[in-house]
């Protein structure tokens, strides 16, 4: 392997407004893949997901132009352009929320989903359309390209690995999902065809990479049961036809130097200043995208119950809530938001005085005012049905100044990691995140200090550079590894 690493995934690192300003793009993908940059030489190909990164792309002709990014390092970037209807059905009915929701457990299964044209047409047209959009891109690049490795990311791309592998046989293709492989029934929501395309999408790949030993156990299982392929759970292999296919945990590191450089910029100084002033004896917080595996209105009811339950905090302790507006267009989404917006309200109405609003809900997307806050809490507050990894879990900690306690869902990819450090938690079981807010907010200070500093101590002694290193290091093993 001595050429460049080509990266493709729907998200890029960057997105353009309308006059050509860039904004890095948001979610664990780009933070966990920005870091890259400089550690080798990357080419990056996605979507261009707004009309903003569609002009760019059409002045650059469709090839790949070189990006600084705000944070620095320099990629190379290529956007590609689908169809405006293909791509609306890809990311608003297929991959939202379809496969999103299969894969956190969200559908209601006796009300939704319900199978149509609508879902059928929106995989045939759309989600394969975009990711034959990007193959063509992937192939594109690799032209003169001698020992090519293509490293995927995440669910958007199940069908493109099969696409890239015809074309260029002698590839090597690494796929990381981020986010959680959920078990084999969870599966039987997709007509059987869809299902078939999609694995055989996926086990074009030599390695897929989760950021869990469970979710590479149902992955493996899925592919035993669904698929009735042959596997082999102590090893990670799944036999495919001829090839040996690698299934692998690679649990996600944050890169905590960049994290804590960030906490020190004067905009988060700024809102820091903010933040105290505002701020009473305690402070919960939760940073989320405003997505429904965040169980986000649960977190609010824990809240409500605490405070039923324990008057003796009232106009003592605030609830910041900083939510990013998240896939507006898909209605569960619209409908998601409407719901948090109406729940804060009753709480705020029923506990409140005229000068303590119990939740403070901030619903924007800035990363320097979630620092701040990230900086000030006594209780984090991370309560997910299901997550891949979460980010927030692992950034939190090493920036807090008060050694505040982690509430952490064992439902998350960073449980297996932080779990012992963390006051674990049922996300379905709202007294016991009532208890464990308590629990917090009365712990003594020592065991607060032990439980913080393990932590950071965890967090802090891998970084992304350890990732990307430990996936390299397979993809150099596996062809010399003895095939099946
Ligand atoms: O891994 C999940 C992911 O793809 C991450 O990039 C991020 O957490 C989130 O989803 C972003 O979603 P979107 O690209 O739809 O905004």
């Amino acid at each position: 392997m001595s050429g460049p690493l080509v990266l493709v995934s729907n998200r890029g690192p960057v997105t353009f407004d309308e006059d050509g300003g860039a904004q890095r793009g948001s979610g664990g993908l780009v933070t966990a893949l920005t870091g890259l940059a400089s550690h080798r030489e990357v080419r990056w190909i996605a979507s261009a997901m707004s009309d903003g990164d569609a002009e760019v792309a059409r002045t650059h002709g469709g090839r790949s132009f070189s990006v600084h990014m705000p944070g620095g390092g320099e990629y190379h970037l290529r956007l590609v352009v689908s169809d405006p209807q293909a791509y609306d059905r890809f990311y608003n009915v297929f991959a939202n929320p379809m496969l999103w929701f299969i894969q956190h457990y969200l559908w209601d299964l006796s009300n939704a989903p319900d199978i149509r044209r609508e879902e059928i047409e929106a995989f045939e047209f759309g989600y394969n359309v975009v990711n034959e959009d990007l193959a063509r891109a992937v192939v594109d690049e690799l032209a003169d390209e001698p020992e090519p490795v293509v490293m995927v990311h995440d669910y958007h791309l199940y069908t493109l690995p099969d696409l890239v592998r015809r074309a260029r046989p002698d590839v090597f293709l690494h796929h990381f999902i981020h986010i959680p492989w959920t078990q084999p029934d969870a599966w039987r929501v997709l007509p059987s065809r869809i299902r078939a395309d999609i694995f055989a999408g996926l086990l074009a790949n030599d390695i897929v990479g989760f950021h869990t030993r469970s979710y590479r156990h149902n992955f493996l299982q899925c592919c035993r049961d669904l698929m009735e392929l042959e596997v082999d759970f102590e090893r990670g292999v799944v036999y495919f036809g001829e090839r040996e296919v690698w299934v692998r945990a690679y649990p996600l590191p944050i890169d905590h130097l960049a994290t804590r450089r960030l906490a020190q910029s004067e905009r988060v100084h700024d809102f820091e200043r903010e933040v105290q002033r505002r701020r009473r004896d305690f402070m919960i917080l939760r940073v989320d995208r405003a997505d429904l595996s965040k169980n986000v209105l649960r977190g609010f009811s824990a809240f409500d119950l605490f405070l039923e339950q324990h008057p003796e905090v009232h106009e003592r302790v605030t609830f910041v809530a900083q939510l990013m507006p998240s896939r507006t267009d898909v209605p569960q989404y619209a409908e998601y938001l409407e719901r948090i917006e109406a729940l804060v309200a009753v709480i705020n109405h029923r506990h409140g005085t005229p000068d303590w609003m119990p939740i403070q809900l901030k619903l924007r997307d800035d990363l320097e005012e979630a620092f701040a806050a990230y900086k000030l809490y006594d209780v984090l507050l991370v309560n997910a049905m299901f997550d891949g990894m979460n980010l927030v879990a692992k950034e939190g900690p090493i920036i807090n100044e008060r050694d505040g306690v982690s509430i952490l869902s064992e439902n998350t990819g960073a449980h297996e990691e932080l779990g012992e450090y963390a006051l674990s938690v049922n996300p379905f079981d709202i007294q016991e995140l009532a208890d464990s807010i308590d629990a917090a907010l009365t712990m003594d200070p020592a065991e607060r200090r032990r439980r913080a500093q393990g932590l950071v101590e965890i967090i802090t002694s891998r970084d992304p550079g350890d990732w990307i290193d430990e996936q390299l290091a397979d993809i150099r093993r596996k062809p010399m590894a003895k095939s099946h």
